[in-house]
């Protein structure tokens, strides 16, 4: 089985998020022992956010691309195939201005493939990286998950619970953090809920069925 672990904090070593992937993941390899681990750190080496020159796979067939197009769609390519090679992909998802940070948004455009990630037919939009896991691994200094306006407000979870849903990801599960600005009480019980959820999410992967007739 492979996992593809992806942060995009820019808190560095202060990252609640990052300290949780790594459980997470952790986790993960003592549950699903011999789990393969691919690490992708977006606030390293994001690729750069959309522009004329990063569009290239979005032009039509036999378009002529110049050197620099190029350059962006290989480094598209890599990200493509990095994720859509993955079993399970756990993601670092801070939530910065009520949102996810830029470059996790740069990532998933690179990702948004028509005919590798989804497709469109009459029928509508159909997602082609299926059978995979997502652990969505979420921190926020305040608390969204309790109330309507709360839910209305945050476009982290929301987000990549549809994107993910778009690309054919139809596990997937938060491991969530809230409320980590609001004193050392509710945060404490914050990290508290984030390790049970650490625990549920390393159940059986959504592929496991096949992962073992392959076996
Ligand atoms: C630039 C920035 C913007 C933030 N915006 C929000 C916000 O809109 N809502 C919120 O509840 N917390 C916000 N926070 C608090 C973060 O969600 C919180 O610090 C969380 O731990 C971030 O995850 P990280 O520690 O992995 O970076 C923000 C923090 C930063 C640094």
């Amino acid at each position: 089985m492979k996992l593809l672990h992806v942060d995009s904090s820019v808190l560095g070593t202060n990252s609640v998020s990052r300290r949780l992937t790594a459980n997470a993941v952790a986790d993960w390899i003592a549950t699903h022992p011999g789990t393969e681990v691919e690490y992708l750190d977006l606030a390293v080496s994001a690729p750069s956010h959309f522009d004329a020159d990063s569009l290239g796979f979005r032009m039509p067939e036999g378009a002529t691309l110049t050197d620099t197009q190029k350059r962006e769609n290989a480094i598209s390519e890599k990200l493509v195939s990095q994720f859509l090679a993955a079993d399970v992909v756990v993601v670092g998802a801070p939530l910065y201005n009520f949102s996810v940070p830029s470059q996790l948004k740069a990532w998933i455009d690179r990702l948004a493939q028509p005919g590798r990630t989804f497709k469109y037919t009459e029928k509508g939009p159909t997602g082609l990286a299926t059978g995979k896991t997502g652990i969505v691994v979420s921190a926020r200094g305040g608390i969204y998950s309790t109330s309507d306006a709360g839910q209305a407000a945050e476009h982290q979870e929301s987000y990549l619970k549809v994107v993910f849903g778009f690309f054919g990801i139809t596990d997937v599960r938060f491991v969530r953090a809230e409320g980590l600005a609001m004193g050392p009480e509710v945060q404490a019980k914050a990290l508290e809920a984030a390790a049970d959820d650490i625990r549920r999410a390393s159940a059986e992967a959504a592929n496991q069925g096949s992962a073992v007739a392959v076996a």
